[in-house]
């Protein structure tokens, strides 16, 4: 499933050095399923041409509102009545600035419309087509107090003001106030379609692998990618969860908006768990964590002394995190059910009868939903099957068998886990 399918958005580009990014931003979305109008300020054409954004859009671009082209919706039939300052966003999904300029905003507030993209803006159903900012500027013009009162100001007016991302500045200057970059802008996009199906639930996830060291530089750890944890941490967030993704050692980027806490142990990683584990309301463990580490940590690098002897290994049973967070008071209220309880949800990775073994692990670490999947078939794979385990009935993801992305199952067990707790969207 593309992420934008079935999306008309109407891309505005106000005058600024960020506009090179918008076409990486109006290819990303057009690869997502979206179709997208470009529309373009006077100031925007002196960094961007028209040529590339209609190639890349593959619709005419607008400029102007004295422009007699006749222009479209998202529907695409043409009228050819010279309102494109109407047609244009009806029927869009969203209209995104991207660049938006400190002076763009500064029209947007008075609800100034002397071009066409201003214009069509005052234009817009308030209703229905959100309008989206990607603010882009110095970091003294988005600093400058007029800056933030029109941005205090536009958000109280329903517009959401996306953030700007902090760094190296066109203007040799470093600091807040570049356009975010377009897979930024498209996360928040997707995030921004998603029904918030967890709003207000606050959600800690482990994820990936743990490493079990032996000496200053061995240690043991397993095939575990984490991408499984991630994708529900992404989804978490997208639905409007406030979002805490403890993760094993893996190197997958952090998804948007959600808080990473790296670890590497077992005793790691349940520290953190229960330290969090505190303010959350649902509990997810996808981590696969070892279950034995070495009893000794080795001071110095166990070395070859050439007689051929091996060092002995001796290990001591981990912590489990699920059971001891599962079993905790607000665990034990979360398994039966009260609202101020913690719902905890286990992973089991099996190679073999999976209802059977996924059943009995939800009994034996007490918690209300276990997801069983099957260990080899899914450790680094984009694709996964699961099998959703609770005290009354199973349910199998996706729903119709067969195998779904990684991505598609942690949208679906979001939704899942968001209907059990009756705060469907
Ligand atoms: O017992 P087993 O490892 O099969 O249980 C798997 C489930 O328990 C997963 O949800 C995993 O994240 C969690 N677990 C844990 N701490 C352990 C072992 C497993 O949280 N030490």
């Amino acid at each position: 499933m593309l992420e934008l399918q079935g999306k008309h958005i109407v891309l505005g580009l106000s005058g600024g050095i960020a506009a090179y990014k918008a076409a990486e931003l109006c290819r990303s979305m057009v690869k997502e399923g979206a179709t997208v109008q470009v529309v373009m300020t006077e100031a925007a054409e002196h960094f961007m041409t028209k040529v590339t954004m209609q190639a890349l859009s593959g619709r005419q671009v607008f400029g102007s509102q004295w422009d007699d082209t006749p222009a479209s919706g998202k529907n695409g039939e043409n009228i050819a009545n010279n309102m494109p300052h109407i047609n244009l966003s009806r029927g869009a999904d969203a209209i995104v600035i991207a660049p938006c300029s400190a002076d763009f905003m500064a029209k947007l507030l008075h609800g100034r419309a002397d071009e066409l993209l201003s214009l069509l803006c005052l234009a817009r159903q308030t209703d229905k087509v959100p309008l989206i900012l990607a603010p882009a500027m110095n970091r003294e013009m988005w600093a400058n107090p007029a800056t933030q009162r029109n941005v205090a100001q536009l958000k109280a007016d329903g517009i959401t003001v996306l953030d700007v991302g902090e760094g190296d500045q066109a203007c040799g200057e470093v600091g807040d106030g570049r356009m975010l970059e377009a897979d930024e802008i498209l996360a928040d996009l997707v995030a921004f379609f998603t029904p918030k199906s967890l709003l207000g639930q606050k959600v800690i996830i482990t994820a990936g692998p743990t490493y079990e060291a032996i000496d200053p530089v061995r240690g043991i750890t397993n095939l575990s990618s984490g991408k499984m944890g991630f994708a529900i941490a992404r989804a978490a967030f997208e639905a409007g969860a406030d979002v805490t993704l403890i993760a094993g050692p893996v190197s997958l980027a952090t998804p948007r908006g959600v808080k990473r806490v790296d670890v590497k142990s077992a005793k790691n990683m349940l520290v953190a768990g229960v330290k969090y584990a505190d303010y959350a309301t649902i509990f997810i463990a996808s981590a696969a964590v070892a279950d034995w580490r070495p009893a000794n940590l080795a001071d110095q690098k166990l070395k070859k002394d050439g007689t051929g002897k091996v060092p002995e290994l001796s290990f001591v049973e981990n912590p489990d995190i699920l059971a001891t967070i599962a079993q905790s008071e607000r665990g034990k209220k979360g398994l039966s059910g009260m609202p101020d309880g913690l719902f905890c949800v286990g992973f089991a990775a099996e190679s073999q009868d999976l209802l059977a073994n996924a059943q009995a692990k939800r009994i034996r670490k007490g918690v209300p939903l276990l997801v069983g999947n099957i260990g080899p078939a899914t450790f680094g794979q984009d694709d996964n099957a699961l099998l959703l385990v609770d005290a009354k009935a199973t349910k199998e993801l996706p729903p119709n068998g067969g195998k779904a992305s990684k991505r598609d199952l942690a949208q679906q067990l979001v939704a899942d886990i968001a209907a059990r707790l009756g705060v469907q969207a």
